[in-house]
């Protein structure tokens, strides 16, 4: 048998799949950064037909072992403790951004009048106006952008829209959107900058409504009116020695920091197709430790899917005799992406592949150099309902939501 030496040229050669090189650049290596750049690394063993080449270039993040990590561990070419070296770089042509909310439209702009491509995680800045800043920003230069609603990207909440899309719940009636987690449920849990209105902006209703709001609008369509209420329930907290996570735990003895942005939120909203809806999301309950949930129930049937359940979906579908019950639909590679991670039916994928899968997407859009969907016209339409909520908490009214960037200028 002749022995064939295979090279990166001539594979790409052989499978004749014309790759564009993009340069990766992560601003924020905490979670989420690290987890796009794992993504980004495994990108190339998991979609083989893929347009775009990816390679780890810079990163950034204000604690110095971050980027040493990031450089000895996930081999990015080089780092620092300046984003704006990520965004100067010349072989950098995405950033991710992934450091606390209230820095998200400062690197939106710098990133966008750069010229790169820039994929930023929710909730593109902690306040409404701050969305609308970057939204405004990456708009006017051009600049392909994405959000970090990974959520939509689970295999089978694809599917549930496809139904729904298809008719097969009927008319949609109503809708239960709710983000439940224990990350805040400890009092002695850190006071990480999650809790500090001048870095995270607002709390929960940021941190995780928005995911809950963002998968309503994709599955059923947008809210027009909303009343809610919010709250702070553990109102101090211990403060960190050093660089620390939501996950942390402080001792009774440490010094304490007072908490400055809601803790819970609640909301009751009307949708532009006539259905209602509720939300509610915690970060301080005790019992649901990731319930991502969403039901929707439609006059012919009814969905629902729980993040900490990824890989099933609860269906019923009515019959003429109501005898058929919910069954539980097990996700696999019939689905979307799936098949990239493990073949077959009922073998589990998990959160961070949702990750891979939106920055996948993202990659594709900016290789085939089209538009990007949830980008932050997505943001900046949840942030329009949180507008019209944090007036409905302070009136205790019903609240229209008025978009935050004018109809005709979207971003
Ligand atoms: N899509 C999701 O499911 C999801 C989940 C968690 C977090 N997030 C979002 O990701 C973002 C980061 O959250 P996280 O949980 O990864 O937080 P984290 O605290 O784990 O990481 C944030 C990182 O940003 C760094 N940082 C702070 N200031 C910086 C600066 N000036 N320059 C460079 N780096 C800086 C910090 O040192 C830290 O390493 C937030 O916007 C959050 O809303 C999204």
């Amino acid at each position: 048998m002749t022995e064939t030496t295979v090279t990166s040229a001539s594979a790409a050669i052989r499978t004749g799949i014309a790759r564009r090189r993009l340069g990766v650049g992560v601003i924020g290596f905490g979670w989420l950064g690290q987890a796009h750049s794992r993504s980004i690394a495994r990108i190339p063993m998991l979609f083989h037909d893929r347009p775009y080449e990816p390679r780890l270039v810079a990163c950034s993040d204000a604690v110095a072992g971050r980027v040493d990590e990031a450089v000895s561990s996930f081999q990015f070419e080089r780092g620092s403790s300046d984003w704006r070296a990520v965004v100067d770089d010349r072989g950098v042509d995405i950033v991710f951004i992934a450091t606390p909310n209230m820095l998200h439209a400062e690197l939106v702009e710098a990133v966008s009048a750069a010229g790169k491509a820039v994929f930023c995680e929710k909730p593109v800045g902690g306040t409404p106006e701050l969305v609308r800043r970057a939204a405004v920003a990456a708009s006017a230069a051009g600049a392909i952008n994405g959000v970090g609603y990974n959520y939509r990207w689970a295999p089978l909440v694809q599917y549930a829209r496809e139904l729904i899309a298809a008719g097969e719940l009927g008319e949609i009636t109503n809708y239960r959107g709710r983000f439940f987690s224990m990350y805040g449920a400890d009092p002695l849990g850190l006071h990480s900058w999650r809790f500090a209105f001048d870095e995270a902006g607002f709390g929960v209703t940021s941190d995780l409504l928005s995911h809950s709001v963002d998968l309503a609008h994709m599955l059923i369509g947008p809210i027009t009116r909303v009343t809610g209420t919010v709250e702070t329930f553990i109102r101090e907290r211990p403060v960190p020695g050093g660089a620390a996570t939501h996950y942390g735990r402080g001792r009774p003895e440490d010094p304490r920091a007072p908490v400055t942005n809601e803790d819970y939120a609640g909301m009751l909203a009307q949708f532009a197709s006539g259905a209602r809806g509720t939300f509610e999301a915690s970060r301080t309950i005790i019992g649901p430790e990731s319930q991502m949930a969403f039901d929707v129930y439609g006059t012919r049937g009814a969905i629902g899917w729980n993040l900490e359940r990824l890989n099933e979906l609860r269906l019923y579908r009515a019959t003429p005799d109501r005898g058929s019950g919910y069954t539980t639909v097990l996700g696999g590679d019939r689905f979307p992406h799936h098949g990239a991670f493990v073949p077959g039916g009922g073998n589990a994928i998990g959160f961070e592949d949702l990750v891979t899968i939106e920055d996948h997407e993202f990659c594709c859009a900016v290789a085939e150099d089209r538009p990007f969907h949830p980008g932050f016209d997505a943001a900046a339409q949840w942030a329009a309902v949180q507008t019209a909520l944090m007036t409905s908490a302070g009136s205790g009214r019903w609240v229209d939501v008025t978009p935050l960037i004018d109809e005709g200028r979207a971003p």
